[in-house]
């Protein structure tokens, strides 16, 4: 498949008279897939059972006389009024127990089985048609999995799947009664049958419950895309099917959606509803090496941010060169194909300025400029890097449960499991060193260093696994807040902190402190830096300092230790370093750890890597709007004809080896 650039196209937003400029306006672009119908079950199906596809076909006919493949979506985040009508107990609950109604979108319950009968249909009769549709590459279904879904969804149907979920999950009450420690406040239970959904309580709420309802909403939403998946590859096999991920949102477990999927796709607004005119070029960075994690696979973007955005109010444009800078550094981090929402700006909707390539007058401007002269240049490049990775050194741990379990209790006010991370992330990513986000359950051989903050739900075996990573050589950084519940979440009792772990980082920690509103000093060597929101205080068994505290109660005691075990090290970092003893942090690794970086840059410039086979390409990034200079490594040789060592405002260079 020869696919690198495509558009998100609403066909039905537009009269017929104009879909063939618009197709051949895409084709000039360098268009080579559209994505269509992700939200149009009414105009498919206008009343049960009676379908409409003919429309759709024209669609897929004319862009097959332009070249340009199709992907079609099942529209199950918009389920038609007429539905809404006959069938009103689709609509989801939410906490409050109050239903919420028609006139957005995502306003149905996944498991709801009168629901599940309304997608049955649709989605066979969908597929027979379109199956057969060469044209037809791939498929996607519903549209971002989880969004708007975060609060919801508490009706009957979900309360009693949940609880079968828990039956099948525990088998007997008694069971549940001891993992859930149902013996505090009364919440014992004698029958599934009497557990809620977690709604609205009067105050507090049980955390065990709490984990166990994220996980089960989780699971809900992988069956639920796994129920229509069977359907299509049932009735129409040999196409893919991906879906597009939303980077850190946490209502899936992307690891295990993307079981499901061909490749993973996801949706970058680097600027998208945030009208802060600083770009926050390391989180879009990282969301971009998540998503890659997700399959440990390049990618695909089905939706990169193409003008100015906002839906009430909007943040500001894109600067000339910002929307291939963008796309750029998609693929600079693993995307190998770039599909821009949307093509035209829609005059309708809640969406009418969230601006597409094209203006709502649909006359080509700037942005439809730019794109076109980015995917000429680029082309070839996307076809050469395809399926390349950065064969990074450096893995760091992310899973949805500890996050979960962070969300429930996140201790301090302001902590954060995703900027808790992000500090590690940001410290690598400023010196260039490329990142593998992995998840716990990943091969940890290929990494030098592993990073796992925030490893606060422990199991045996997640304990042997970080054992046995450090023993065969490894680099281990454990946190504070490691070791502290068992998978239940009920604190773990039999030992001191960090539990089974305390002879692998060589320390015990002996109480704690949350620091509300200050910061604790931390000396390493001559230097004084700080620590936020919490300190571990710790008693060294085998551990070195590396830091120590300089204030409070436990001012001289450890607050960052490395233990030698075996042939590796284990760290421990009992705060959470400031972003200046993270990068100190940072340094330390990189000498004991033998880690890389890509090379130097200024503040704002960026590099990443990918390698395919013993070839390897060096994307420069200047996210900047100012000039920027950078030294081209010795031996590398330039991609791109006319590439200096002054990089424009909002440009990008390639090197390749
Ligand atoms: C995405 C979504 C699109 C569109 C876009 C702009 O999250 O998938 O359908 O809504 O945001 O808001
Ligand atoms: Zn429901």
């Amino acid at each position: 498949m020869d696919i690198q650039f495509g558009v998100d196209y609403y066909p039905e937003h537009w009269p017929r008279e104009r879909w063939e400029t618009d197709v051949r306006l895409m084709r000039e672009m360098g268009v080579d897939v559209v994505r269509l119908a992700e939200f149009s079950w009414f105009l498919l199906e206008p009343e049960r059972g009676r379908f409409t596809f003919e429309w759709l076909d024209d669609a897929v006919d004319l862009f097959a006389k332009y070249g340009i493949k199709c992907i079609l979506c099942t529209p199950t985040a918009a389920p038609p009024a007429w539905m809404i009508a006959e069938t009103p107990e689709i609509q989801p609950t939410d906490r409050q127990g109050r239903r919420r109604h028609f006139g957005g979108r995502h306003h149905d319950c996944q498991s709801n089985s009168v629901y599940r009968e309304h997608i049955r249909r649709y989605v066979t009769a969908f597929a027979q048609h379109f199956g057969s549709h060469e044209n037809v590459i791939g498929w996607q279904i519903d549209n971002e999995l989880g969004n708007s879904h975060g609060d919801l969804c508490f009706c009957p149907s979900c309360e009693k799947r949940f609880q079968q979920w828990l039956e099948d999950k525990y088998g007997a009450i008694a069971v549940l009664n001891e993992k859930w420690g149902t013996a505090f406040w009364s919440q014992g239970y004698q029958r599934f049958s009497q557990i809620q959904a977690p709604k609205l309580t009067v105050t507090g709420e049980n955390p065990s419950q709490m984990l166990d309802w994220k996980r089960f909403c989780s699971d809900l939403i992988v069956e639920f895309h796994g129920f229509q998946a069977k359907i299509l590859r049932d009735a129409a096999p040999g196409k893919f099917i991906t879906h597009n991920l939303m980077g850190f949102s946490d209502k899936v477990d992307y690891f295990n959606l993307a079981k499901d999927l061909e490749f993973a796709s996801h949706d970058q607004y680097p600027r998208g509803h945030w009208t802060n005119r600083e770009l926050n070029a390391h989180g879009n960075a990282a969301a971009l090496d998540l998503i890659r994690g997700v399959k440990q696979q390049s990618f695909w973007i089905m939706e990169q941010q193409s003008g100015i955005t906002g839906w009430e109010t909007l943040g500001y444009a894109p600067r000339p060169g910002e929307l291939g800078l963008w796309a750029m550094q998609s693929v600079a981090h693993g995307a190998d194909t770039i599909v821009f929402f949307r093509w035209r700006t829609c005059t309708a909707g809640t969406e009418q300025y969230w601006h597409g390539i094209l203006p709502h007058s649909g006359i080509p401007g700037r942005y439809y400029n730019e794109l076109k002269a980015f995917t000429a240049q680029t082309r070839d490049l996307l076809k050469e890097v395809k399926g390349g990775l950065p064969g990074a050194r450096v893995g760091i741990v992310f899973s949805y449960d500890q996050n979960y379990a962070m969300t429930i209790q996140p201790h301090h006010p302001k902590l954060r499991y995703v900027d808790f991370i992000m500090r590690y992330y940001k410290a690598l990513f400023d010196r260039n060193i490329p990142v593998d986000f992995i998840s716990d359950q990943a091969d940890f051989s290929p990494y030098s260093l592993v990073i796992a903050p925030l490893q606060y739900l422990m199991t045996p075996a997640l304990e042997e696994k970080y054992r046995t990573y450090v023993r065969h050589g490894g680099h281990l950084a454990l946190t504070m807040r490691t070791g502290v519940k068992n998978e239940n979440n009920l604190c773990m009792a039999d030992k001191p902190l960090p539990g089974g772990l305390s002879d692998l980082v060589g320390l015990k920690v002996l109480e704690y402190d949350c620091l509300v509103d200050t910061n604790v000093d931390v000396l390493w060597g001559d230097s004084r830096y700080h620590g936020e929101k919490w300190s571990d205080i710790v008693e060294v068994t085998t551990a070195k300092a590396l830091a120590t505290y300089g204030s409070e109660f436990y001012a001289g005691t450890p607050a960052i230790t490395a233990n030698a075990h075996d042939k590796g090290i284990a760290y421990y970092i009992a705060t959470e370093p400031s972003e200046a003893l993270t990068d100190k942090l940072v340094a330390e690794w990189i000498r004991a750890a033998r880690l890389f970086a890509l090379g130097d840059t200024p503040e704002g410039v960026e590099i990443t890597r990918r390698k395919v086979g013993e070839k390897e390409y060096l994307f420069v990034l200047n996210h900047t709007g100012h000039e920027q200079q950078f030294d081209i490594p010795a031996g590398w040789s330039s991609y791109f004809d006319g590439q200096e060592q002054t990089l424009a405002p909002y440009s990008f260079s390639v090197y390749t080896n």
